[in-house]
């Protein structure tokens, strides 16, 4: 990451140094061309914790100039859609969960959506059998993208106009930015898909290898911030951007529309609320389960003294088993989006409907999930969406989480356009039975249908202490996010762990098919041969589950915000 510090450049870091405050001052910025990577802070003034330090400086910068924590989440993500092109996006979508300085706590849903010429079986061929290649790469793949409307929501929750929001991301894709060295490892690894699925070459595709400290311009990415700072979300779902998109469907067959764009939404939804032990637990609805998986598994140990038992104990970890099972048995029945098919969710946290549900719960041995057909996790080392959590001094919290589904989505660029498309179709149940990429079943309730949003695993959550803001917490990793936030929580509210290790520590995973037990590298062997011995199948051990990001308010008001060590994930505050 060593290279010579260009003119522009010099220009910005005075700006910073002159360190402006009032409403229109410049958003001041940072040098793209050498940064490193912060994985703690603690701050008493604001903090921001993303995927790439990049994104978390130019939420820092927001901040420093009078935004507040919406204001930085809306640049985090913008940047995040430059120098995170994985999962950072504007073709994706995405859920925000906030608590605003006065007390309000809101849900914002910009999930993608099926397109209008969209049905239940168009993954299906004439014998009726899945095409989960088409459903999870190239045109098909992708739903409406909800984004950049989502962003525009969340803007009025904001200080700052959008201009200075999406600044940092338009001078990061038009003068370039540093690669590291694990996005030049993926770069590498997603040429022969980028030649696959793309007749408009992207700036992604090199001939020779990426490498750590190549500067990556993206001047057509650049453009379409450009008209969305122009035109605002008409720059993105009319005008040029959306003529380009529906030209890139006609190239490859894809079937989303002019009509598709326009009729795109944000929805404000009411956020799924719970109370654990006296926290007040926020979380998002339908259409994703995060919130309400999270409640399900909550509650079902709440009155058990799982802190008795300690951490990565076997009790403990066996416990946290059978109830992420249980809860992800209702998710492949019951969940989907609630505009389209009734989700019973009084019902499914309802605290007798989980007690009964524990009912048959034996804490010497497995209980065995109904085999309907297990479940395949078919592209778990490529999977990627992305968490960002900010907090500000005034009481604001903002928990994100956006993702294209696979990393970088359905591996097509919208050409001239120089972002990437979603291949969110692949969340709907394509059809019954049928595991998707995260070996997810499903059925009626996550049917594909015209409009309606597939159901996501995302959990964007905030705690809340005596109604302020506690933890603000998501991760990305398809079927794996709830779990995993599931036990960052547990790890902070039971185990009293501190924050770097409630997220660094290695991580399990149950989502009642396949039957079986999925660990971290890392992950204690001794739990996993006594559970062995009651009937436990462990997977394949993975080298990383999730990239949880996690801010606690301390006891003196300061925040301690932590980055995972899973990747390039980086903590930045002031
Ligand atoms: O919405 C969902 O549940 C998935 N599309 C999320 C994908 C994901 O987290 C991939 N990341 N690691």
């Amino acid at each position: 990451m060593r290279k010579r510090i260009p003119a522009f450049v010099v220009v910005l870091l005075l700006l910073t140094a002159c360190k402006p405050t009032q409403k229109n001052a410049a958003v001041t910025t940072f040098d793209p061309y050498h940064y490193s990577i912060t994985k703690k802070v603690e701050a008493a003034n604001g903090a921001v914790v993303s995927a790439h330090p990049l994104a978390s400086k130019a939420g820092v910068a927001v901040l420093k100039i009078g935004g507040n924590a919406v204001d930085a989440a809306i640049a985090t993500q913008l940047a995040l859609a430059v120098v995170y092109p994985n999962a950072g996006n504007l073709g994706g979508g995405g859920f925000m969960v906030a608590r605003l300085s006065k007390g309000e706590t809101i849900a914002l849903d910009y999930r993608e959506m099926a397109p209008g010429a969209a049905h239940r079986d168009m993954y299906l061929d004439a014998n009726g059998t899945a095409n989960t290649q088409q459903s999870q790469l190239g045109h098909l793949s992708s739903g409406v993208p909800g984004t950049v409307a989502g962003l525009f929501a969340a803007h009025r929750y904001a200080k700052l106009p959008f201009e200075k929001l999406i600044q940092p991301a338009i001078e990061l894709a038009e003068r370039g930015f540093i690669i590291t060295a694990s996005e030049a490892r993926s770069l590498n690894s997603l040429q022969p898909d980028l030649k696959k699925y793309n007749s408009v070459m992207p700036v992604f595709v090199k001939e020779t290898p990426w490498k750590e400290g190549d500067t990556l311009v993206q001047a057509d990415l650049a453009k379409t911030l450009r008209r969305i700072r122009e035109k605002g979300a008409a720059g993105f779902y009319g005008g040029e951007t959306a003529r380009l998109i529906v030209e890139e469907m006609k190239r490859g067959s894809g079937i989303i529309s002019l009509d598709d764009l326009q009729q795109y939404r944000a929805k404000s939804r009411t956020p799924h609320v719970f109370d654990y032990k006296g926290y007040k637990i926020v979380g998002m609805p339908m259409p994703s389960s995060g919130g309400l998986l999270l409640n399900q598994m909550m509650k079902m140990i709440e009155h058990r003294d799982i802190a008795g038992m300690g951490f990565h104990s076997v009790g403990a970890v066996q416990l946290m088993t059978e109830v992420e099972r249980r809860a992800y048995a209702d998710r492949a029945e019951y969940m989907g989006d609630a505009d389209y098919y009734k989700v019973p969710v009084t019902m499914l946290s309802n605290e007798d409907y989980l007690k009964n549900r524990m009912k048959n719960y034996d804490p010497e041995r497995a209980t065995p999930s109904t085999v309907i057909k297990p479940g395949e996790l078919l592209r778990a080392e490529s999977e990627e969406t992305t968490h960002l959590s900010v907090i500000d001094k005034d009481g604001n919290a903002v928990s994100v989480t956006t993702t294209l589904n696979n990393s970088y989505g359905s591996r097509t660029v919208v050409g001239g356009a120089g972002f990437f498309l979603n291949d969110e179709m692949d969340d709907f149940s394509i059809k019954p039975g049928v595991p998707n990429m995260y070996g997810a079943v499903g059925g009626e309730a996550n049917a594909i249908k015209a409009g309606k949003r597939m159901l996501s695993s995302m959990t964007p959550t905030l705690v809340l202490k005596d109604n302020r803001p506690y933890i603000v917490v998501g991760t990305p990793g398809g079927t794996t996010i709830p779990t995993q936030v599931f036990q960052t929580l547990v790890n902070i509210l039971e185990f009293n762990m501190s924050t770097e290790d409630a997220v660094f520590k290695p991580k399990f995973h149950h989502q009642w098919l396949p039957d079986e037990v999925m660990t971290e590298k890392g992950f204690p062997p001794a739990v996993k041969e006594a559970m062995t011995k009651m009937g436990y199948n462990f997977g394949k051990e993975r080298s990383g589950i999730g990239r949880t990001e996690c801010i606690k308010v301390l006891p003196d008001g300061r925040f301690e915000a932590v980055a995972d060590n899973r990747g390039d994930d980086a903590a930045e505050g002031y």
